[in-house]
């Protein structure tokens, strides 16, 4: 039977691209965000271009719709990959103004969400025999920046549950990656982040020339995801060229 990877945040940026890749790669892929027109046009284009892909309308804040998405993919057929890419930030407000609800909502999506999905597929990756759980985190991860407050302790607290989990499930079939990027140019990122202001999404790529796309870190979780089991790659930091560290961009013009 084909083995089944689970996608979420499948509808945009780096989860539809990580999505397109492992249907490419020879997965079922089992696409899972809110935005189910999203996911459909998603299925079409992957079942279009010969891969198999299944949507499934998934909130990773509630309970019920975890379970939901479990349960699919459990019928699906072996669950031998989890992509816990969910996830966003809210606003860039110092902490001594920053927004109680922001902070909550990024705790809630990024931190809360790839627990309850975690939680919820374990049984299913475990008795594939051969798992692998990846948690696409940060650069923000690791490293604070002026105005990430509440990004940077959801993605450091998303980086605490890899490698707590990691520790956990030594000795048992299932390998824990974490991927943190750096800059990613997708299309809604940013708009997320801004509450929808164009032109400030915009802005946070202005003058460099090539930052990474979605397609680039959808290549990095497809590459940790088929190297031989026994091979855990712990944590991958992959940024453009142009930005050496966070605080380091060069930009043009
Ligand atoms: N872009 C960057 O520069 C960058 C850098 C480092 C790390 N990352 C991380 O990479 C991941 C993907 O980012 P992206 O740039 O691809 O952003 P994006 O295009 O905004 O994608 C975010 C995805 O998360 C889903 N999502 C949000 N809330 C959800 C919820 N409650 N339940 C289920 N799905 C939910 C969205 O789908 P729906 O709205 O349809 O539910 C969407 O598919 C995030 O975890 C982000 O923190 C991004």
């Amino acid at each position: 039977m084909t083995s089944v990877a689970v996608v979420t945040g499948a509808s945009s940026g780096i989860g539809a691209a990580t999505a397109r890749r492992l249907a490419a790669e020879g997965f079922h892929v089992l696409a899972a965000a809110r935005r189910t027109d999203r996911l459909a046009a998603l299925v079409a284009e992957i079942e279009a271009a010969g891969g198999a892909a299944t949507a499934v309308a998934c909130d990773v804040t509630s309970d019920e719709s975890v379970a939901g998405l479990a349960q699919a993919a459990t019928a699906l057929g072996p669950v031998t990959l989890l992509v816990n890419n969910a996830g966003g930030a809210r606003g860039l407000d110092p902490v001594e103004s920053g927004s109680v609800d922001d902070w909550q909502w990024m705790y809630d999506v990024n931190v809360l969400g790839t627990l309850r999905v975690t939680q919820a597929l374990l049984p299913a990756l475990e008795a594939s025999g051969a798992a692998t759980i990846v948690v696409v985190s940060s650069t923000a991860g690791f490293t604070v920046y002026e105005g990430g407050g509440g990004y940077v302790a959801a993605k450091h607290a998303q980086t605490a549950i890899a490698g707590t989990l990691r520790l956990e499930l030594c000795g048992r079939p299932i390998r824990v990656i974490e991927i943190d990027p750096g800059m990613v140019r997708t299309d809604e990122f940013g708009l997320v982040r801004f509450g929808g202001d164009a032109e400030k999404a915009a802005a946070v790529y202005a003058g460099v020339a090539e930052p990474l796309v979605a397609e680039d870190v959808a290549d990095c979780v497809a590459w940790c995801a088929t190297r031989p089991q026994h091979v855990n790659v712990d944590r991958l930091v992959v940024r453009p060229r142009a930005q050496a560290a966070q605080h380091k961009v060069h930009r043009v013009g």
